[in-house]
Formats: C-alpha cells, structure tokens, sequence
C-alpha cells in the first residue's frame, strides 16, 4: 500500500516535471517565434528603406545627369528659334544642341542599365561583370584582376549578386584611394564564394554601428545576402585594404533549377 503510494507520488513529480519541462519548451518557442517574427519585419523595414534609397539615387540621377542635359539642349535651340537662321552661329549652336541630345541618350542608357542591366539575363552574372570590368578599366585606366568560374544562377541570385558586387566595386571606386582591386567568383562543393578585395585605405567597419542613415550601401549588401540564404562578410583594417566575402549555398540554387 506504502509502496504504491510511493510509486504514484513519483509518477505525479514525473509528469509535474515533464509538464514544467514542456512549459519551458514552449515559452522559448514562443520566444524563437517572437523573434523571427521580429526578424521578419525589420526585413520589410530594411527592404522598404532600401526601395525608398535607390527612388531617391535615381530622381537624383535623372535630375542632374539627363534632365540638365535636355535642358542645355533646349536652350540652344530656343536661341536658334528666335535668331536668324542665317546666322553665322546658327551651325554652331545646332552641333551644341545635336552633341548635348546625343550625351543625354548616353545618359538615359546608364539610368536603365544601372537600374536591370541587359545583358543580366542574357548574359548572365559572370559576363555581365566581366563587360562591366573591362569597361571600367578604361575608363579609370586600372588594372583589374577579374577570375570567375562559368556560372549560371537561378535569376534571383544573379540579380542578387550583381547587386552586392556592383555595390562592392563602387565603393572602392568612391572611396578606397586604390587603383587594385581583385574580383574572384568560384563555385566550391555546395556554395558559390564571390570575393571583391581591394588594397586601398581601408576604413573602421563594425557590423552594428552601419545605422541605415549613414550607410545603405554596407547594409544593402549584408540584407541581399541573407534574403538569399546567404552570407556577406565585410572585413577592413584602415591602411591595408577592404575585403568583401560573400557565400551562397549551393543547395538554394539546384532547389531552385530543380
Ligand atoms: N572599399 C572601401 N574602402 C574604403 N572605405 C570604404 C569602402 N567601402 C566602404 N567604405 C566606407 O564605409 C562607408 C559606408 O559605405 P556605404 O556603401 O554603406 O555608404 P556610401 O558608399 O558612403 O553611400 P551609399 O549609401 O551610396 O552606398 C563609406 O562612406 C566609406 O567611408
Ligand atoms: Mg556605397
């Protein structure tokens, strides 16, 4: 009889710990929950901000860049409209205004290629960045070190990518001080690995204090990269240079083609 009551007295603290473990349990799933939940919006925030930001990039762009030229243009030409078309300047001020409408369709081309470059989904990712490379040397008249394995991505993950490179490759432009910088995109076993590392002046990074008003791009990068199950690593040492690390598992994209 003791023995028995013994017995049910130690099935009653069994069960009163089993209930009080699964109590635990759910409370720290609620709390995983809570946070993911939590995870989940400041993603829109982030993705609204970033929405907003390039907006603003590109009215800016517009603005300064094609709308001043057309206006330029217009004016030489409302000069030829009132003045005599026998007008020895008549000639000069038409090839100001043609060169000024040709600059501005330059213009307007750079808009929409920064905005989907063509060939992206044509080309792809690799020979996108490799035009784009080749362009820029010319342009700045560097060297650039550019490898990159023959990749096809699902389309998201090209337009990811390009994105955070694109992203990488002007900020060293803006503000490394360098003229070396080494572009390596390879995929190893289950992941694809991009690495953009420059050898310029470098600056102080620390994940937690890019706030969003200071630096969309940093942040930009990082959040692409998770949205796509990935990773971004920024590391920087002032003097030495800047190295951007970026991994995209591999499984996402075969899920992806599959
Ligand atoms: N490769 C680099 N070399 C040196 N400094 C860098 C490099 N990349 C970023 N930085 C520093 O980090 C800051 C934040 O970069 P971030 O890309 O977030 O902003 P931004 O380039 O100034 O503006 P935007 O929002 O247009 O990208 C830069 O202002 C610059 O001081
Ligand atoms: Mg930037």
């Amino acid at each position: 009889m003791l023995q028995s009551g013994q017995t049910s007295l130690a099935t009653k603290k069994s069960l009163e710990k089993q209930l009080a473990d699964a109590r635990l349990e759910i409370a720290a799933l609620q709390k995983e929950l809570y946070n993911r939940e939590e995870q989940v919006r400041e993603l829109i925030r982030d993705t609204l901000d970033a929405q907003e930001a390039e907006r603003e990039r590109i009215c800016l762009e517009v603005h300064d860049g094609v709308t001043q030229t057309l206006a330029s243009a217009f004016h030489y030409l409302q000069t030829l409209e009132t003045g005599s078309l026998e007008s020895t300047n008549t000639r000069q001020l038409l090839l100001r205004a043609s060169a000024l409408v040709k600059q501005a369709i330059q213009e307007s081309r750079e808009v929409i290629n920064s905005l989907q470059p063509a060939t992206l989904r044509d080309l792809g990712l690799v020979a996108t960045l490799r035009q784009e490379v080749r362009h820029m040397e010319q342009e700045t008249r560097w060297k650039i070190d550019f490898k990159a394995d023959a990749i096809r991505l699902p389309q998201d993950v090209e337009t990811g990518l390009y994105r955070i490179i694109h992203e990488a490759i002007t900020n060293v432009r803006k503000h490394a001080d360098t003229k070396h910088l080494r572009i390596r995109i390879t995929s190893v076993d289950d992941q694809v690995n991009v690495e953009v590392r420059d050898w310029g002046i470098g600056f102080d990074y620390n994940p937690q204090d890019v706030s969003r008003r200071q630096s969309t791009g940093l942040l930009s990068m990082r959040k692409r990269a998770e949205l796509l199950q990935g990773t971004c690593d920024i590391q920087s040492t002032t003097g030495q240079g800047t190295v951007v690390r970026i991994r995209m598992p591999f499984s996402r994209l075969k899920e992806q083609n599959g």
